[in-house]
């Protein structure tokens, strides 16, 4: 990426003499006057870093350096100060002026100065890029899985990583493994050095979402004091991962095609496009072709999104990959507990094979860890999966379990649970649908939230929800 720099200084000799100089480092640098058109230009265009000369005509430099750490704070300013002028120098660092030079500082030193700031910026959004990363608990990095199904899957992330700036949308049902998929697609391309931002969708109310994705100027709202960068222009060069995109509302689904479409954008208050160079790859456990036909969803984002598809089959439709997995697991366990279990009993594992997952790999990595924490010997025995037998009866979901007793009017039908372990699965079960939200939880079972809180402690789910 090429630097932009500003040079501000009234005189021509130094202004243009300190853009030139810096051309021949490969910035892109433009000098300016005035303070008055250093604000002008800055709002028209992004800048890195500004040389700025304190003594100005008009604006002046101190009052121009306070307005510039306000309205664009992520632009790193040096100041150019009259020879032996410390004072002015000291003030100008305390409000917050990267470095200073005098004028009778020599190019070499300039250059220096410009290029340890750029570093400097360089870092700092890599700091960004990290922070945002660094809620995520990722583990593989390899789809493991043996079964033609998975198969397909790895060759079309092998052709698809190939491509430069590309579009994927990833479709399965939950746990099947689409933010791995994201991921081992950015990794396998040429951007894997560069950043990869993932947001969820339903994580955000759709007006904030699109501040978060594209950024706003300062002033956009009340609330904008300065401007701030978004996901978008923090992925440049890397890959935007948009999970759960079926949760976007209409008008942010057009935004987004308009992005899609453009490889641009304009911040909130903004007035420029702005390019960037990214893949987008977006995850749904949402039928967007349902979706389309009930209007809930656009057309044309969705065949803009549908051009690569890629879909991830739920684990019970490829039961030949779960020895692999579960081996996979119990190396990766060992590892992360310091455990040193060897494997698992084929009583133990045929279990294993016959369930049915609905919630595919991630449950049956939880399956696992438990198994594991729980295991004292050196393998995994089916007595380290009693929690799983009781939980799971012949594999069913406990919904399953639940509408079936309900069914029969009875409660000791196929899995002959008692009236009281069925209403603890049935929460469980509940409670894990909703990703742990009580309330929400509390509303789908029909009980108080104390009620349910009373519940979970009675039964002793906390250990069971992550
Ligand atoms: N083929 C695989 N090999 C190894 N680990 C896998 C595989 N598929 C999924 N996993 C692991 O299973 C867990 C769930 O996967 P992931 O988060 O990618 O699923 P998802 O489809 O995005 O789920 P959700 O729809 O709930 O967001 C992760 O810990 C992931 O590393
Ligand atoms: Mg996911």
């Amino acid at each position: 990426m090429s630097f932009k720099i500003l040079v501000v200084d009234d005189e021509e000799s130094v202004g243009l003499g300190i853009s030139r100089w810096l051309i021949k480092d490969g910035y892109q640098t433009t000098w300016v006057k005035s303070g008055e058109e250093a604000l002008e230009r800055l709002t028209r265009e992004d800048f890195h870093l500004i040389f700025l000369d304190l003594f100005l005509p008009g604006l002046s430099g101190i009052p121009l350096l306070e307005r510039i750490k306000k309205e664009f704070p992520d632009i790193l300013v040096i100041v150019l100060t009259a020879y032996g002028d410390v004072h002015m120098a000291v003030q100008a660092m305390k409000m917050g002026a990267f470095d200073y030079l005098t004028k009778s500082s020599d190019m070499e030193e300039l250059r220096l100065v410009a290029r340890k700031a750029l570093e400097t910026k360089q870092l700092h959004r890599e700091v960004k890029v990290l922070r945002a990363e660094i809620d995520r608990h990722y583990e593989a990095m390899t789809l493991v899985g043996n079964s033609q199904q998975i198969q397909e899957v790895n060759f079309l992330i092998k052709k698809i990583s190939q491509i430069d700036q590309c579009t994927v949308l990833i479709v399965g049902e939950s746990g099947t493994g689409k933010e791995l998929v994201a991921r081992t697609i950015h990794r396998q391309s040429s951007r894997a050095a560069n950043p990869f931002i993932d947001i969820s969708c339903s994580a955000l109310p759709n007006p904030l979402m699109e501040s978060e994705l594209f950024g706003f100027e300062r002033g956009a709202f009340t609330d904008a004091k300065s401007r701030k960068l978004g996901l978008v222009e923090l992925a440049d060069g890397g890959t935007l991962f948009l999970d759960e995109i079926g949760t976007l509302d209409l008008a942010m689904q057009a935004k987004l095609l308009r992005f899609l479409e453009q490889r641009s954008f304009r911040r909130i208050g903004g007035v420029k496009d702005i390019p960037v160079n990214i893949s987008v790859i977006a995850a749904t456990n949402n039928d967007l072709g349902k979706m389309v036909e009930e209007g809930t969803f656009r057309h044309d984002l969705y065949y803009r999104l549908n051009v690569f598809l890629i879909r991830v089959p739920p684990l019970r439709q490829r039961k030949e990959d779960i020895p692999l997995l579960v081996q996979y697991f119990i190396n990766k366990f060992n590892h992360d507990f310091h455990k040193n279990i060897q494997g698992i009993h084929p009583e133990a594992q045929k279990m294993l094979v016959d369930y049915d997952y609905p919630g595919n790999i991630r449950e049956l990595k939880n399956i696992i860890e438990r198994a594991m924490i729980m295991e004292e010997g050196n393998m995994i025995t089916v007595h380290s999966l009693d929690f799983f037998r009781t939980m799971r009866p012949n594999g069913q979901t406990l919904r399953q379990v639940a509408a079936a007793d309900e069914f029969q009017g009875e409660c000791k039908t196929e899995a002959k649970l008692k009236l009281e372990e069925l209403e603890r699965h049935y929460i469980l079960e509940v409670l894990r649908e909703t990703g742990g939200n009580k309330a929400q939880a509390a509303l789908i079972l029909g009980i108080a939230r104390s009620t349910l809180f009373k519940k979970i402690k009675e039964y002793q789910l906390n250990d069971y929800l992550q």
